[in-house]
């Protein structure tokens, strides 16, 4: 699947919600998804980023998309239960949701990590995630195939040292994405989640400020996989941890 070709047309007539669309991955994901075919809600933080991709994706002439500024820090279940009548109004149903966002905390040795590091990183890393996803969940059931794409790291499969709430956070998605697969079986509702691999981004970044980056994938470079559990190809798989990398 981190070969994935789509065709022209792979996406058409898909309503795609990306978290943390405005920046790093999730800016090239939507991009992509808008670029064979689907109509993206671009949800995240900072509404300058959000309009820069919005104002990219129109000028190339990929189908409109639509903008849910909402910073997940201090987002109530309130909040995702509206969004979630908003897109029912909108488009009728959601046919994917590319739970992206994160945040990394600091990394620090166990010992030293403060509570404030704790509560950000797990309520946006994990309790936004939660609440959004469950909040969604009538709107996907209205699709004939949905998929929720979960995304993980190599620290949310072995834990490393100083990597901590981080990398807590990150086994949390691993197992959520475990469950909601399981429950959903044989619906119509796939989970599944992604490992990017190191990529260069601003994240990655301040977790490695010596590295050059130039070394690195680019965003763009690990479409394929982000696009292939996006794609119809993808409708058998599910419970799957992919890597958008080959090691
Ligand atoms: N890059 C890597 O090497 C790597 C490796 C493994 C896993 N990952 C995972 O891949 C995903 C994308 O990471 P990235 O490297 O692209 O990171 P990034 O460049 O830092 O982008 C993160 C995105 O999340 C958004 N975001 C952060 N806090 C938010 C909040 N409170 N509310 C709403 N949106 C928020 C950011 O919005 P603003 O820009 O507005 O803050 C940004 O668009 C993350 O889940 C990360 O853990 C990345």
């Amino acid at each position: 699947m981190n070969t994935f070709i789509p065709s022209e047309n792979e996406l058409t007539g898909k309503v795609i919600l990306v978290t943390g669309a405005g920046d790093g991955i999730g800016k090239a994901a939507a991009i992509h998804y808008a670029k064979y075919g689907a109509t993206v809600i671009l949800l995240g933080k900072t509404v300058k980023k959000l309009e820069a991709v919005y104002d990219e994706i129109i000028e190339a002439g990929y189908p409109q998309p639509a903008i849910i500024p909402l910073d997940l820090k201090g987002a109530t279940q309130k909040n995702y239960r509206d969004m979630a009548a908003t897109i029912e109004s909108e488009f009728g149903r959601l046919d994917g949701l590319l739970q992206n966002a994160s945040v990394l905390g600091a990394l620090t040795p166990f010992e030293h990590i403060l509570d404030e590091t704790w509560d950000l990183v797990m309520k946006v890393n994990v309790t936004a995630q939660f609440q959004m996803t469950q909040a969604l969940m009538p709107v996907l059931k209205k699709s004939p195939q949905a998929s929720i794409v979960f995304t993980s790291s190599s620290v949310g499969r072995k834990g490393r040292c100083f990597w901590g709430t981080y990398s807590i956070s990150k086994f949390a998605t691993e197992g959520m994405m475990q469950v909601v697969a399981d429950e959903y079986e044989n619906t119509n509702i796939r989970v599944n989640c992604i490992n990017p691999g190191a990529t260069a981004t601003t994240m990655r970044a301040r977790a490695y400020p010596s590295e050059d980056q130039s070394q690195l994938k680019t965003p763009d470079e690990i479409m394929p996989t982000y696009l292939y559990l996006m794609a119809d190809q993808s409708v058998s798989v599910n419970g799957q941890s992919l890597d958008a990398q080959s090691k």
